[in-house]
């Protein structure tokens, strides 16, 4: 029987990790999975049904009954349904970036998601991008990535996600917004962002994302032989 990839990338927020992964997952023929957009899902239909952030128990009751769908094919990703609607431009909104983290650190809504994600991943060769695929969600993925930047670097970057969807926002404040959303991620309790012992990692400050991909490529294939 063939082996079906696992790739796992990891890192901190606005690493490039999406846009990597997404087009590694084309190159190499796999399905491409953005589990942030499912934690974002959750954290936007808080925010509709003004749950507290501080409600864990409820929060995790949420996790549980919303239905969250990615459907592949869309060029800068997965399309992401919440209960039937379409959500793949809410979830990008400051007001949930700026909230995902703490509905993240909940571990009844981690259970369920890491769940699906391991649901989703036990069909079919993936490409997952995420804080705990290589040490959570796909501890025996052959290939592991942990990529980051300096923190202007991914400042930057995300800058210009915002100002394409019409956002103003200072590189300070975007970097201390950051700042926070990784102390958060690194720190909490369950499955937080650190790299797996295994995962190679990559700085992509300087780099292009052609040159992240190459990278990525050479070194699945290789593992995958
Ligand atoms: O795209 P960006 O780097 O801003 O973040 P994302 O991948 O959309 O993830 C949003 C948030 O979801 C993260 O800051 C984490 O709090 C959480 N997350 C997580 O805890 N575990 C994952 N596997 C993916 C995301």
């Amino acid at each position: 029987m063939k082996v079906q990839m696992k790739v796992a990338i990891d890192g901190p927020a606005g690493a490039g990790k999406s846009t990597v992964a997404k087009k590694l997952a084309d190159r190499l023929g796999l399905l491409y999975i953005d589990t942030g957009s499912m934690y974002r899902a959750v954290t936007l239909k808080a925010l509709q049904s003004q749950i507290s952030f501080g409600d864990a128990e409820q929060l995790g009751r949420l996790a549980a009954t919303v239905k969250i769908e990615l459907v592949p094919g869309n060029e800068a990703g997965c399309k992401v349904f919440l209960d039937g609607q379409d959500v793949t431009k809410a979830i990008r909104e400051p007001q949930v970036s700026n909230h995902v983290s703490l509905v993240a650190k909940i571990p009844a809504v981690r259970k369920n998601l890491v769940k699906q994600q391991q649901d989703i991943a036990a069909h079919c060769g993936v490409v997952m991008d995420g804080r705990d695929i290589g040490t959570r969600v796909l501890p025996d993925a052959k290939a592991k990535f942990f990529l980051t930047a300096t923190i202007e670097e991914r400042a930057k970057r995300r800058l210009q996600d915002l100002k394409q969807q019409g956002h103003d926002i200072s590189l300070k404040k975007l970097i201390s917004e950051i700042a926070e959303r990784d102390t958060m991620d690194q720190n909490r309790a369950v499955d937080p962002l650190i790299p797996s012992e295994d995962a190679i990692i990559i700085d992509s400050t300087g780099l292009t994302i052609e040159q992240v991909v190459e990278l990525m490529v050479q070194k699945v294939k290789e593992v995958y032989a």
